[in-house]
């Protein structure tokens, strides 16, 4: 478990920050269903925002959201002090606002790099002391160049690597790898791995022979001019830097290894919940996140099998279907004639999402919300309606579906596999285009239950 936050720091707010941060403490919530309906009447686009200030820009992630979207409705259904959860927070964007808007956060995730990267992206660090650990490490790791080998892979692991790392880029990255191993106080380690890890998945100067890696769709290209993994990570290293100065310093959060599917919270003891579950079937983050994970000691077949454990992965050995409401039933009716394989996938998504579903219902309060933000799942060639299943099966385990708000996705900025990002009029391209945003209530305890359990004995 990685649990982070507290160091002292002193809080730096910049403007955009600042004018939020400052507005943290709303007024009270006197109804929030009717808060959150007028939420999802808003545009929630935010087309054109800033979206990389603090520790957002830390690393590249696949469709991760923009945080003025976890932002707003944090900062109008809670108040300063509250719980807010992500179950599965992916790079952290909605932890990282509920610190930046004085709130606590909890993050769970079962990828080894999301965990990482959201506990790196919530531990304020002092900026002095990184700047000389960085010099050190950089000037340690140089020193290893001539000393390391790749002997501590398994072979299957070093085939991967030799596979997508020129030969001198291994080295490099042996080496500050190495050297990150020894720096000894675990978060400010950390720091350093999930810098190294940037210099890997990244949008540009990438290091490996890697194409299209920070969308989670590699294709080697052996006419690639890599960089060197020895000066990406100084570049990289004074960035990060500044990006994490801008984390306030007492903000408490927690960062989770675990399961959406059965969360290791009390029941009741959350505020709220914003989330994006990963899309059916579309983006597969092991392929990306192990080009880094490989060099902290998972090997191929280690990963292979977490990755077999995501929801929407295509595993449906030991699958227990799970009845659906009837209209989930006709899509899954529709695809199956297209498609045996692609309905089972589905319907086993579905599941897990209704697993999901009843997880969130649970550890939330009574009378608190929950906002799910789902993108459009296209199966062969057919638009999965994965919204308005969300919704239905919502509503099925007890939630009180309070509206489906409509978003468009800035086809330039959000990092979504390519195909996503061709542009074209289709009427499917225009839905994989759009994303939906499901305003969920945990109806109030009734009164009459309650009631019930005053009843002196023998009435
Ligand atoms: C769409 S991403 C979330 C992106 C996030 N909103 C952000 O802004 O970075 C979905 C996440 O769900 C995670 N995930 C998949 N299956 C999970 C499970 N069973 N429990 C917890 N997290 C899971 C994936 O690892 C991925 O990080």
């Amino acid at each position: 478990m990685g649990v982070s936050g507290a160091a002292q720091v002193q809080l730096k707010l910049f403007p955009e920050t600042k004018k939020r941060f400052l507005g943290k403490t709303s007024p009270a919530k006197s109804n929030l269903r009717d808060i959150l309906v007028e939420l999802l009447k808003r545009d929630l686009d935010f087309q054109g925002a800033r979206t990389g200030y603090a520790s957002h820009r830390l690393h590249p992630f696949a469709a991760k959201f923009p945080p003025q979207l976890p932002g707003l409705f944090i900062q109008a259904l809670t108040d300063a002090g509250d719980v807010i959860l992500d179950p599965m927070v992916g790079s952290g964007t909605t932890v990282v606002e509920a610190l930046m808007l004085g709130r606590k956060g909890i993050g769970v995730d079962l990828d080894p790099l999301a965990v990482r990267l959201s506990s790196v992206k919530t531990s304020p660090l002092d900026e002095g002391r990184l700047r000389y650990l960085g010099r050190k490490l950089l000037f340690r790791a140089r020193q290893l160049l001539e000393h390391v080998t790749l002997s501590d892979f398994d072979e299957k692991t070093r085939s991967f690597v030799e596979y997508w790392f020129p030969d001198g880029a291994r080295k490099e990255l042996a080496a500050l790898a190495r050297a990150i191993e020894e720096v000894e106080e675990p978060v400010e380690r950390r720091f350093f791995e999930l810098t190294f890890s940037a210099t890997i998945i990244a949008k540009s100067g990438s290091v490996s022979l890697a194409r299209d890696l920070s969308h989670s769709r590699p294709h080697r290209d052996l006419n690639k001019r890599t960089k060197s993994p020895l000066s990406q990570f100084g570049i990289r290293l004074e960035k990060n830097i500044r990006s994490l100065a801008e984390l306030p310093a007492d903000g408490k959060a927690w960062i989770l290894t675990g399961d959406a599917r059965a969360l290791p919270l009390k029941n009741g003891s959350v505020d709220l919940i914003v989330t994006s579950p990963p899309y059916a079937n579309a983006i597969d983050y092991m392929r990306a996140h192990k080009f880094s994970l490989v060099w902290f000691g998972h090997s191929v077949d280690d990963l292979s099998r977490i990755r077999a454990t995501y929801i929407g992965s295509e595993r449906t050995k030991d699958f227990v279907p799970a009845q659906m409401p009837e209209s989930v039933e006709e899509v899954l009716a529709e695809l199956q004639k297209l498609d045996r394989k692609k309905a089972k996938v589905l319907w086993k998504y579905f599941t897990e999402m209704e697993q999901v579903l009843r997880e969130m219902l649970r550890v939330l309060s009574p009378g608190k919300p929950a906002v799910m933000v789902v993108g459009t799942s296209v199966m062969r060639g057919m638009d999965v309606h994965t919204h308005t299943g969300i919704a239905e099966i919502a509503r099925s385990v007890g939630f009180d579906v309070v509206g489906i708000a409509q978003r468009s996705l800035d086809r330039d900025r959000r990092m979504m596999p390519t195909s996503f990002g061709k542009r074209n009029n289709s009427q499917i391209e225009q839905r994989t285009h759009r994303e939906s945003v499901i305003g969920l209530m945990k109806p109030e305890e009734e009164v009459g239950s309650r009631f019930l359990l005053w009843q002196p004995a023998g009435r």
